[in-house]
């Protein structure tokens, strides 16, 4: 199966022609580009071959299209939009915007109800997983249970330990596998399994070689179009 690369760009870049100059640089077959909402409709109308991406939804998705929910964003309308994937549960927004294991699987149930592939993140803490890979994947499963309560449609996981996101630190690929394969044994239908948490084009083989490795999102590398083309290559050359 081919790699997915998911790139994460978060709350960048500043400008709309940054953001489409980024979006070109980085349109490949096998990528999904998740730009800021702002940019989104733009970004998507100046990509080829690389998927579209958004970075969160919201849980109520009416028919009409409207609702009552200020500063929200609908899985209908990103869809109207053109976009195919969205990142949901990321740990940022579980941290900053206090979303909850029950809030990402009422976004996970609407966002496949339109018609969205969910990219689930999941994850254990730095103290989790000190006390072991076993309750990492306790953690893990939790998660996953929680969120995908009821949930019907297509899925990506990306499994983000916290403590490697953003951190130069990532996991060891060897455990990082391990995980993969647990996840994989607990979801039905077996899911893509991604790896994110400080990808570079430094350390993307030592993850992506693995088979049970589907792919990896991308957040802070994925900002600079020479290291995120790089990245690129290297997942190309492993398929
Ligand atoms: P990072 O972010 O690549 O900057 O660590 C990963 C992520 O957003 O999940």
């Amino acid at each position: 199966m081919q790699k997915l690369l998911i790139a994460n760009w978060k709350l960048n870049p500043l400008t709309l022609p940054e953001a489409i100059r980024l979006g070109r640089a980085e349109d490949k077959k096998g990528v999904v580009i998740s730009p800021p909402f702002p940019f989104v409709g733009a970004v998507g109308k100046a990509l080829r071959y690389a998927a579209l991406g958004a970075q969160d939804a919201f849980w109520e998705s009416p028919p009409a299209g409207g609702g009552p929910y200020t500063g929200e964003v609908s899985p209908a309308m990103l869809k109207k939009l053109g976009v195919r994937y969205v990142i949901l549960g990321h740990s940022e927004r579980r941290r900053w915007l206090g979303e909850t294991d029950k809030m990402i699987n009422r976004k996970v149930r609407a966002a496949m109800a339109a018609g969205l592939k969910v990219i689930l993140c999941v994850g254990e803490p730095k103290e989790v997983r000190r006390r072991g890979i076993g309750r990492a994947m306790a953690y893990v499963k939790n998660q996953l249970r929680a969120d995908l309560k009821g949930a019907r449609g297509s899925l990506v996981i990306a499994y983000e330990p916290i403590w490697a996101i953003g951190t130069g630190k990532p996991d060891n690929p060897k455990e990082t596998v391990e995980i993969a394969r647990f996840i994989k044994r607990f979801v039905r239908p077996r899911p893509r399994v991604l790896y994110g948490g400080s990808v570079t084009s430094r350390n993307t083989k030592n993850f992506l070689q693995y088979k049970d490795i589907d792919g990896a999102l991308v957040g802070g590398a994925s900002l600079k179009a020479v290291e995120f083309k790089k990245i690129i290559t290297i997942t190309k050359k492993l398929q």
